[in-house]
This record gives structure tokens, sequence and C-alpha cells, in this order.
């Protein structure tokens, strides 16, 4: 079977932290020439700066080559190629293809079109599992444990992609994950199904010391977590002092906003006054970056700041992940983890397809057929972009 990553839930706990631990051992070792003779496509559709450069850097760092294709209007989709025509071309030159596209679900159509193993640079709104990676490594090295973290997501957690596959990862190892969104970019009901599918079941929260920093009504907190964890039976959760492990920003993703939605955030920024609450007093801030106005740059110097090394770890983690793909590391447990099984496809037996318009099997049906996949609950989803199935 080829080594595509395209969700996070491709990788089994284990197989997760074994990478990790590779990634460990390239960060001390630093270049090798394992991969000579292998060439990466950086097939990119949508801007990035530190995740191409940091694969093209693992690539280059291991002795491989690289082709890239990073601007969507000096390629042949702009003539009004199909992506999966784009990816049959590459297959033929490349042997491991990142793709990053605006399209939800774009990843898995690639990685059916290719040979190659495929995997996922962000596909629209849906996932960035690589930069998940990148966040795990990041927490086991700044906070010294991957298990029964305490984190706050806080920002745009709805068109944020790193999020989406974060949050899966972070509640398979045991997280507790406080959900502080911009009003109206929750979570989508998709992440929310596939994290009560694990157990976690949202619960209210409340920060103590935070609703002073909101000019206005404070919005909602949601936890995510095991009832077991909550540690306080049904009444609302509330963090203790120096509880959270980590504060995970992310900036309003402008270019998925629907028109409505006014393009300033609501939430204040994290500053020293943000640090100060009781509960942040031990909490690294993270940002998967860029970041725009959510973090203010007064608080760089603070050693809880960490989203500059986090930024740096992506080229060990990404070392670690090209060698899997390729074939030259081994993974312990490396297989997908048991409830991936639902996402080995169906074919529709009728008529009915995907709700979201903006995923790839709605705007592209020839590089991506319509297919559901059952979800826990019994209802289909999308085999794409898991949005609702119609
Ligand atoms: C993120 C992305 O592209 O989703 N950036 C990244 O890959 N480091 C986050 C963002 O653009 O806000």
């Amino acid at each position: 079977m080829k080594r595509d990553l395209i969700s996070i839930e491709d990788l089994s706990d284990a197989g997760i932290a074994s990478l990790l631990r590779h990634a460990a051992a390239f960060e001390r070792s630093g270049a090798s020439q394992a991969l000579q003779g292998a060439i990466l496509a950086t097939l990119f559709l949508e801007p990035s700066t530190r995740t191409r450069l940091s694969f093209e850097a693992a690539m280059h760092r291991l002795g491989g080559a690289v082709i890239t294709s990073a601007d969507p209007q000096a390629s042949s989709s702009a003539k009004g190629e199909t992506l999966a025509d784009t990816v049959r071309m590459v297959d033929a030159y490349a042997d491991v293809i990142v793709v990053r596209h605006p399209a939800p679900g774009a990843a898995r159509a690639a990685a059916k079109a290719a040979k190659a193993p495929v995997l996922n640079a962000g596909d629209g709104g849906h996932e960035h599992p690589s930069q998940t990676l990148v966040d795990l490594y990041t927490l086991e090295r700044e906070v010294g444990r991957l298990t029964s973290l305490t984190v706050v997501l806080y920002g745009d957690l709805r068109y944020g992609r790193t999020t989406h596959s974060l949050v899966r990862a972070l509640v398979r190892f045991g997280a507790k994950v406080v959900a502080l969104s911009e009003p109206g970019l929750e979570l989508p009901d998709y992440v929310c199904a596939r994290l009560a599918a694990r157990g976690a079941q949202p619960a209210a929260a409340r920060i103590r010391g935070l609703d002073a920093l909101f000019p206005g009504e404070p919005p909602a907190v949601t936890l995510f977590g095991f009832p077991e964890s909550r540690g306080g039976g049904a009444g609302v959760w509330s963090p203790s002092d120096g509880e959270v492990d980590a504060v995970y920003v992310t900036r309003l993703q402008r270019e998925r906003l629907p028109a409505a939605r006014a393009d300033r955030p609501v939430l204040p920024s994290v500053d020293a006054r943000f640090l100060a609450v009781p509960a942040f007093r031990r909490a690294i801030v993270m940002h998967p970056l860029p970041r725009t106005s959510e973090i203010d740059p007064k608080i760089d110097g603070d050693r809880r700041a960490a989203y500059f090394r986090q930024a740096a770890f992506g080229v060990p983690v990404r070392m670690a992940l090209l060698s899997w793909a390729l074939g030259r590391l081994h993974l312990d447990g490396g297989g997908p983890p048991a409830p991936s099984a639902a996402l080995a496809g169906a074919a529709p037996d009728g008529p009915g397809g995907c709700g979201e318009p903006a995923c790839i099997s709605v705007r592209e049906p020839s590089s991506a057929p319509a297919e559901f996949v059952g979800a826990a609950d019994g209802s289909r989803r999308c085999a794409y972009c898991e949005g609702a199935w119609r």
C-alpha cells in the first residue's frame, strides 16, 4: 500500500509517536544522503512559505532533489487542466508529491490519481496533517510530553485547517481541548462528530480572568475532553492556575470567509495581559504562521512564545515524513488506526453528492467522482472533504 498522508487519521497513535522519534533523530543528526536519487514534487496551488520551503529543505537535507510548481497562474491549471490530469503528469516526474490546493478534498483526489505517495499540505479549509505532526513535535519538545495535555485553540477554528487535524490528534492522545473561537467561526460539525466518535463530547468551560479582556460579551468557551478527565462532573469546567500547556492561535482565514463576515477579528490579540491570565502562566504560545494581528509582536521575546521554534521544527519532522513516504523508514504500528476503515470509501448507491459547494467533488467531479463514507453516527459523509452527503 502506498504511503499517503491525507488526514492525520491515516497514522495510528503508535505511528505518530514513532515518526516524532525519528524526527528527533533527524534534528540531532542533521543532513544525510538517505534519499539520494529520489525526486520530490511540490505542487502548490495556494500561497505558502513555510510548508513548501520546509518540505523542500527537508528533501535537500536528505540528499534528494526537488521540482516545484508553486504559482497557480503559471501552471496548467490556469489553462483549465483538471487536478487529476496535472497529478498524473507530476506522477511521471517524481517519487513523492506534496499537494496544496484551495478545494477541500483535493488531496484525496490527488492521491487517487497518483501512483506515488501524496502528502497533503493543506486542502482548502479541511485538513493539514503534516502541520499537525510539526505541532505535536513542538508540544513534545517544549512541554515534555504528548499525552494528557490541556490545549486552548484560539481564533478562526472553522476555516483554519491546521486545528482540524490537530484537535483530532490531541484528543487521541487524551488531551483536554478548550475551543475559544471567533464568534461564528467554531469548529465544523464534521470535526466535532469525529471527536464525539472518540468519546470527546463538548462541555461548557470558563477561564478565570479571561472575561476582563473582552470589551463586550465574552464568546462561549467549549471544552472537548473525555468525561473522566473533566474532573468537575457535569458543571462548567475551569482550568486551574498554570494548567494550560499551550495556547494554539490561528489567524482569520480571510481567503475562505463568507462575504458577510467582517474581516476583523473579534477576539483580543494574545499579548502580555492575555498571558497574565492565571491559567496560562506556564502555557507556550503556538501559531502555524503567518500571523496577522492575533499575536502582539511585543511578546516575541517571552520564553513562552514558541511559534518561530515551531516553524523551525518543520524541517526535521518533514525529513521523517518524506523518509516514511518513500519507504525508507518503518513506523511502529504504522498502519492506519481502526476507525479510518470507515474512510475506505463506498460507491454511491443512488443519486446524491457532497453538500459542500467548495469540495473538489463538486467543483471538479471528473477528478473526484462523488463518493460517500459511513460515519460512526450512521450518517453519510463525503469521502473527500467529510461534508454532509445530500
Ligand atoms: C497555515 C495554513 O496554510 O493552513 N500555514 C502553514 O501551513 N504554516 C496557517 C495559515 O495560513 O493561517
